[in-house]
């Protein structure tokens, strides 16, 4: 377990270590929740810097821009506004990071919403949330790895439910039959594992992370009970207004899950397989582990980490061992990118 102090000692290291003044950090899905969080804290800790924000509406996001500024006055927070559940405009954004940087140091992925019903087809023929959560992260992360790969230490962030993977149709990965929209979430959790590890196996010099955040109170719940209609409205309005109060008087602080997201960008708890330098990240508070990746062959570590809310490595579960044996990370990872070139194909 990594206590908040460790996390809070670790964040103050990192602002100390003056290493942010020449970081680059991309953050998707950060203008509410826990990229919002941890784009506060990165903001906050470190001296100077850079972020690129991808979001929706650069309006709705000003007032977050303006906080950014006045606790990093010599930072610099770069909006960039587009609609990214679409692999098109993926490649646009990330483009234009290209464009102006030579390197990305941490690429923090966390956006989607949950909704009741069925599938909610873009104009690329993916499901909106499944692409979210799971094809338009992995596109930013294909995209960005020229520039992952130039970083003295990257890391690739993406916060979704890391530890719970379960079995997954290898034949229906974009979940077309009996869509239900649990079956889609669990897929995109399984399928974000298994990317990971297959590219962390070409690209050994980044660290990769797949996080459960535990039950945070972003409004995440109190929003996907809006969305249920029918007999079962009743049920979820009940639930909204009677026991997600209740809930979320237990739940982590949109606050604290940004301190744990900026400890997890920066802390030398989470090497890549093969370091590029001697500089894996922030010196561990005293006490803590190097943690566990998802594969360990011949004591090497494969530099994926799932983690949960703790930022504890996740035990590995009973479908994983069976997957790694099969070579399922591989045929998830080329029917990924024909997923992508398919929707590339329609929008063109
Ligand atoms: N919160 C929890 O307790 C919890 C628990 C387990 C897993 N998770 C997972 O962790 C991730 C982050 O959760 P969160 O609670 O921080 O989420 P959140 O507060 O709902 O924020 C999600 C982000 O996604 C963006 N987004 C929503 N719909 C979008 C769309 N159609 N196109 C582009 N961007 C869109 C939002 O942008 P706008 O500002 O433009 O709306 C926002 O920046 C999610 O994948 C969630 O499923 C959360």
């Amino acid at each position: 377990m990594v206590t908040i102090k460790d996390v809070r000692e670790s964040n103050l290291a990192f602002k100390l270590s003056g290493h942010a003044s020449t970081m680059v950090a991309v953050f998707v899905g950060a203008t509410s929740g826990i990229g919002m969080g941890t784009l506060k804290q990165y903001a906050k800790y470190a001296q100077g810097g850079k972020a690129y924000i991808v979001g929706r509406s650069k309006v709705a996001a000003q007032p977050l821009l303006d906080e950014l500024k006045g606790s990093n006055p010599t930072g610099t927070f770069e909006f960039i506004e587009s609609e990214i559940s679409l692999i098109k405009n993926v490649d646009i954004v990330s483009e234009a990071i290209k464009a102006k940087e030579k390197k990305v140091d941490i690429l923090f992925m966390s956006p989607g919403f949950l909704a009741a019903g069925g599938r909610i087809e873009s104009a690329e023929g993916i499901d909106v949330p499944h692409a979210l959560r799971y094809y338009s992260r992995l596109r930013f992360v294909y995209d960005l790895l020229p520039l992952l790969t130039e970083s003295p230490a990257p890391r690739v962030i993406s916060i979704l439910a890391g530890g719970k993977e379960k079995a997954i149709d290898i034949n229906d990965l974009e979940v077309r039959n009996d869509f239900t929209f649990a079956k889609a979430a669990s897929n995109g959790t399984t399928q974000t594992t298994l990317a990971f590890e297959e590219l962390a196996k070409s690209y050994p010099s980044i660290t990769f992370i797949h996080k459960y955040p535990g039950f945070v109170d972003t409004g995440v719940i109190g929003r996907f009970l809006g969305t249920v209609t029918g007999l079962m409205a009743i049920p979820a309005t009940i639930a909204k207004w009677a026991v997600l109060p209740i809930l979320n008087f237990f739940s982590t602080t949109v606050d604290e899950a940004g301190e744990r997201g900026l400890f997890l960008a920066t802390s030398a708890r989470y090497p890549p397989s093969k370091p590029k330098t001697d500089f894996v990240g922030v010196e561990l508070p005293q006490g803590l582990e190097v943690a566990t990746s998802s594969v360990v062959k011949d004591g090497a570590s494969n530099g994926v980490y799932r983690l949960g809310a703790l930022d504890d490595s996740a035990p590995d579960g009973d479908v994983l061992p069976r997957y790694r044996l099969d070579d399922v990370g591989k045929t998830v990872w080329e029917e990924t990118q024909a997923v992508w070139d398919r929707a590339l194909g329609r929008a063109a």
